[in-house]
C-alpha cells in the first residue's frame, strides 16, 4: 500500500540486481510511493542481473555505469537530470563486493589488491558519486541520500571479511560528507544498517546461514526483511525525516542491542548438553 510519501519526488538508484537486491525492493517500494527515478548497474550486472524487468515496472530507465569510475558517476548523473527534467530530491546507493570474500580469501590471509577493490566499489564509490552530484549540483535542498551498511562495521561478526573494513569506511564517509553537504545544501546523508538478507551479496558472505538463524534468535523482533529494509529506506528518502543526517541506523530486529536472548541461550545449552 502506498502513501504517497514520495510523490513529486525524483532520484537516482543504483544497485538492483534481481528481485533479492535491497535496491531493487526500495525501487519498488519508491515507485510505489509516487517517485519517478533511474536505475543504475554495472553492464555486466544489467547484461546478467534482472533489472530491465524492474526498469519496464517502474517505468524508469537504466543507465550503465561501474561505480568506482568518476566519468561514469557523471554521465548517471547528467542523463538523470536529463531524463528526469532537472535535479533530484533522492539518490540511493547499494553497491557492495568483496573479491576477498567471493574468493574465499581468509581476513588473515587477504590479497590485497582485491582488498583495495572492495573499498573502492564498497564504500570509495560512496564518496566519489557524493563529490561528482555535488560539483554537479544535482541534488536538491532538503534531499536525502541513502546507503545500506551492516554491523559488521562496529562489531566483529566472523566471516564477514574485509567488508567490515569497507563498511567501516562507509559509515565514516556517510558522517563526513553529511556535515558538509548538510551545512552547504542542506542535504542529508544516512545510512541503514540492515539485518542478514539473502541476497546474491548476502548469500556470498562466509556462513550466511548460521549467521541469519543466529540473529534470528537474538533479535527480540527478528531479523528485518529487505520488504521491510526498502519500507524503512522510502521514509528516510521522504520529507518525514529532513532533520536527520549523519546517522547509521540499525533496522535490525533489536540485535545491536542484545548481548544473549532466551532464544539463543536455550539454542546454546542444548548443544552443550548434546556435547555432553
Ligand atoms: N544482504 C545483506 O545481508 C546486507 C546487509 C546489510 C547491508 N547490505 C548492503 O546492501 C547493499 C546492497 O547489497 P544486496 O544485499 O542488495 O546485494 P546485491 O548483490 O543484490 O547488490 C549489490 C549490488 O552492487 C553492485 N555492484 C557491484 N560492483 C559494482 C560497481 N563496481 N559499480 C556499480 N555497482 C556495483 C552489483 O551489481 C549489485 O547490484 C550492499 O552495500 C550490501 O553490503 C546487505
Amino acid at each position: 500500500m502506498g502513501y504517497n510519501l514520495l510523490k513529486n519526488k525524483k532520484g537516482i538508484i543504483f544497485g538492483a540486481l534481481d528481485d533479492k537486491s535491497l535496491a531493487w525492493k526500495t525501487a519498488t517500494r519508491a515507485f510505489e510511493e509516487g517517485a519517478q527515478f533511474t536505475l543504475s548497474n554495472t553492464q555486466s550486472a544489467i547484461r546478467f542481473g534482472q533489472i530491465n524487468t524492474l526498469g519496464n515496472k517502474c517505468n524508469a530507465k537504466i543507465i550503465p555505469a561501474d561505480a568506482t569510475r568518476i566519468k561514469d558517476i557523471e554521465q548517471v548523473i547528467l542523463q538523470s537530470m536529463e531524463i528526469l527534467g532537472g535535479k533530484v530530491d533522492f539518490v540511493v546507493h547499494s553497491i557492495g563486493m568483496s573479491l576477498n570474500v567471493r574468493k574465499h580469501r581468509e581476513y588473515d590471509d587477504l590479497d590485497y589488491d582485491y582488498f583495495l577493490k572492495t573499498i573502492d566499489i564498497s564504500a570509495l564509490s560512496f564518496h566519489k558519486l557524493l563529490q561528482v552530484a555535488k560539483k554537479l549540483d544535482a541534488i536538491k535542498e532538503w534531499g536525502s541520500v541513502l546507503t545500506y551498511t551492516y554491523i559488521a562495521a562496529q562489531r566483529t561478526l566472523y566471516g564477514y571479511n574485509d567488508m567490515a573494513d569497507a563498511k567501516a569506511l562507509l559509515e565514516s564517509i556517510t558522517r563526513n560528507f553529511g556535515y558538509i553537504y548538510g551545512r552547504e545544501k542542506k542535504i542529508r546523508i544516512n545510512s541503514i544498517s540492515q539485518s542478514p538478507t539473502k541476497t546474491t551479496a548476502g548469500s556470498g558472505i562466509k556462513g550466511v546461514d548460521g549467521l541469519i538463524d543466529f540473529t534470528e534468535r537474538m533479535s527480540p523482533l527478528g531479523n528485518a526483511t529487505a520488504d521491510e529494509c526498502a519500507n524503512f529506506a522510502v521514509v528516510l528518502l521522504s520529507d518525514l525525516s529532513r532533520k536527520i543526517t549523519m546517522q547509521n541506523i540499525y533496522h535490525d530486529g533489536g540485535f545491536s542491542s542484545m548481548a544473549m536472548s532466551l532464544k539463543a541461550m536455550t539454542q546454546y545449552n542444548k548443544c552443550l548438553d548434546e556435547e555432553k
